[in-house]
């Protein structure tokens, strides 16, 4: 008898004979959230990829956090479903720009957060992300000035909770997150009135003036399923659905549309999909390569990164 596996069995059973493991963002897809190892921000999925000991990572998220965990295991093999997956932060901030920064101004820290490219993180004293971009820049004297690259909007908001004065900022911006107009979180607000508000760093700040909680997308998550109120409004990627529903069932979450899509999805985290998963583990490609002196510089950066709690 000819049994015929469906896409997700094909998946965990090529999985197993590449001694692979699966790390989904947040923002993936519901059924690739299903089949991870690890689901999680950033900074969780880059801490996953420090502690893999097996032979290829398949990471379903966008290309510069695949980037980060091969800088993280230069001789294990990460494959991204679609190598288009990438993101407006990263292409706002060419290397060529902070070089010539860097060039005229060479006091100055550079402090980057995670959505970079990894020649900007080559350049970058310390790497953040949007869970400890605080913490990272106080843990930097205070004398010192520092350039926060690439989001203006995370960088305004650890601006104001630092107090710090001495940091310039640079004019990036994510099209999903920047693009919430105040305007429509306060229709939801009224539409609404019992809800809490969650909202991710990368907002503007008259959205995250509003906010009653600020954070990454794991933490905005885990704040929810904490709370006593079971009404929340979600200024973050829609993807984030899946893992509030599983941890807080029954509370209700509602998603507030941004004006470049007139949705709140993210166009590059989207490209990925099971199809273009399996067919990552079956070639071994689309995968990252990147050269070995590279992923040298970068690593401390990283490293220190990960250090920060
Ligand atoms: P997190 O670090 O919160 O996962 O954010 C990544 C990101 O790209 C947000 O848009
Ligand atoms: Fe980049 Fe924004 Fe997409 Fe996050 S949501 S990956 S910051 S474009």
């Amino acid at each position: 008898m000819v049994t015929t596996l469906t896409l997700t069995e094909e998946i965990l059973e090529l999985k197993q004979q590449r001694k692979a493991i699966l790390l989904a963002h947040h923002y993936q897809d519901p059924e690739i959230q299903e089949i991870a190892d690890s689901i999680g921000d950033s900074l969780e999925l880059a801490r996953a990829a420090q502690k893999f000991d097996g032979e290829v990572i398949a990471f379903c998220g966008v290309r510069f956090m695949a980037e980060t965990a091969k800088a993280l295991n230069p001789h294990r093999t990460v494959v991204l479903p679609d190598m288009n997956a990438g993101c407006s932060l990263v292409d706002s901030c060419p290397v060529e720009g902070v070089r010539a920064f860097k060039r005229r101004n060479p006091e100055y820290v550079v402090v980057s957060y995670v959505n970079t490219s990894l020649e900007v993180k080559a350049e970058s004293d310390l790497i953040c992300t949007s869970r400890n971009a605080v913490a990272v820049v106080n843990s930097i004297p205070a004398d010192k000035p520092i350039l926060f690259l690439p989001d203006i909007n995370l960088g305004n908001y650890v601006q104001q909770q630092t107090g710090r004065k001495n940091m310039k900022i640079w004019q990036g911006a994510c099209i999903v997150h920047a693009t919430f107009p105040g305007r429509r979180l306060a229709a939801a607000r009224s539409e609404h009135p019992n809800a809490l508000v969650a909202a991710h760093p990368e907002c503007p700040r008259e959205v995250l003036h509003m906010a009653d909680f600020i954070g990454s997308t794991s933490a905005i998550i885990d704040w929810c399923a904490h709370q006593q109120a079971d009404e929340f409004i979600i200024m973050t990627e829609s993807g984030v659905r899946y893992s509030l529903e599983k941890l807080a069932p029954g509370k209700k979450f509602y998603f507030v549309a941004n004006e470049n899509c007139n949705c709140s999805e993210c166009p590059y985290m989207k490209l990925n999909t099971l199809e273009k998963l399996r067919d990552a583990l079956i070639n071994l490609n689309p995968r990252i390569e990147l050269p070995a002196e590279l992923m040298e510089r970068a690593r401390l950066p990283i490293e220190r990164m990960l250090a920060v709690k």
